[in-house]
């Protein structure tokens, strides 16, 4: 049936993306020549994720320190902890794991270097076993079974395909191994912050390496197969952006 609220809704987001898109039609042009691409991949996003994520754990630092708080109940049975953490950009979070953390780094973008070798310098109660360039969904050289955590924070936004990271997750945990998670996530239906959502998403994309803003994450971690669920609908405010909601939590295989 037709919904007049609806069409006008959608109408107003259709032209407000129009109204983006000549806002930035530069970085349009650039994208259409295959230019902007290899720039934001080498050289925007690393100084922009660098910048971000200094502001960013300064809101979600006491929401972090609660959410690894477990991490120690995953030890192996040795006493180590075999850490994965898909996705590491620059290392933020490597702060919150504990002395003696064996940890194994993945991201598709290699070119966040510099910074991850300054969080690398800051955090030497841990050892860092291996750099994979590597997808998530894809972490054949990981060993199934070998890992006790997987780390995953602000990173299922920009995959195809969450559930495909997920399957991963689970074949390289160990049985009873968690896999930890903090995502900005899609806002409430009803509300005006999923509206500037949806206006800004291609925009938001495009610049920011993929980034989706309206994506319903918490929904590919109730349909993976993990034996416990550990999720909670929270906040993290950054101010002037369109991603405070979040999901956060573990899951156990
Ligand atoms: C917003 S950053 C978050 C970095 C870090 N996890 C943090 O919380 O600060 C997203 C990271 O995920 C990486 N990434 C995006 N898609 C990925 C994929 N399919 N597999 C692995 N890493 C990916 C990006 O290169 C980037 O380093």
């Amino acid at each position: 049936m037709f919904c007049p609220a609806l069409a006008m809704r959608e109408a107003s987001i259709l032209f407000l993306r129009a109204c983006l898109v000549l806002l930035i039609l530069p970085i349009y042009i650039l994208d259409f020549v295959g230019l902007w691409q290899p720039f934001c991949k080498g050289v925007f996003f690393p100084f922009f994720l660098d910048k971000f994520s200094a502001a960013y754990e300064k809101k979600a630092k006491g929401q972090k320190q609660e959410l690894f708080r477990s991490l120690p109940d995953f030890k192996s049975p040795s006493g180590d902890l075999n850490l994965l953490e898909i996705g590491t950009g620059c290392g933020t979070n490597f702060q919150f794991y504990l002395p003696g953390c064996k940890i194994t780094c993945t991201d598709i973008n290699p070119s966040f270097q510099q910074s991850l070798l300054r969080n690398m310098g800051k955090n030497q109660h841990l050892c860092y076993e291996r750099f994979l360039v590597a997808a998530g969904e894809d972490l054949h050289q990981v060993p199934s079974g070998s890992m006790d955590a997987v780390v995953c924070t602000l990173v299922l936004c920009s995959v195809q395909n969450a559930s495909s990271i997920l399957k991963e997750a689970l074949r390289v945990l160990r049985p009873g191994g968690a896999f930890y998670f903090l995502e900005h996530v899609a806002a409430d239906r009803s509300t005006w912050q999923l509206f500037w959502q949806q206006v800004l998403y291609p925009t938001w994309k495009l610049i920011f390496g993929g980034c989706c803003l309206t994506k319903e994450t918490w929904k590919a971690l109730e349909e993976a197969s993990f034996s416990e669920l550990h999720l909670q609908h929270t906040t993290v405010m950054m101010p002037w952006t369109p991603i405070h909601p979040h999901i956060i939590g573990y899951a156990v295989k």
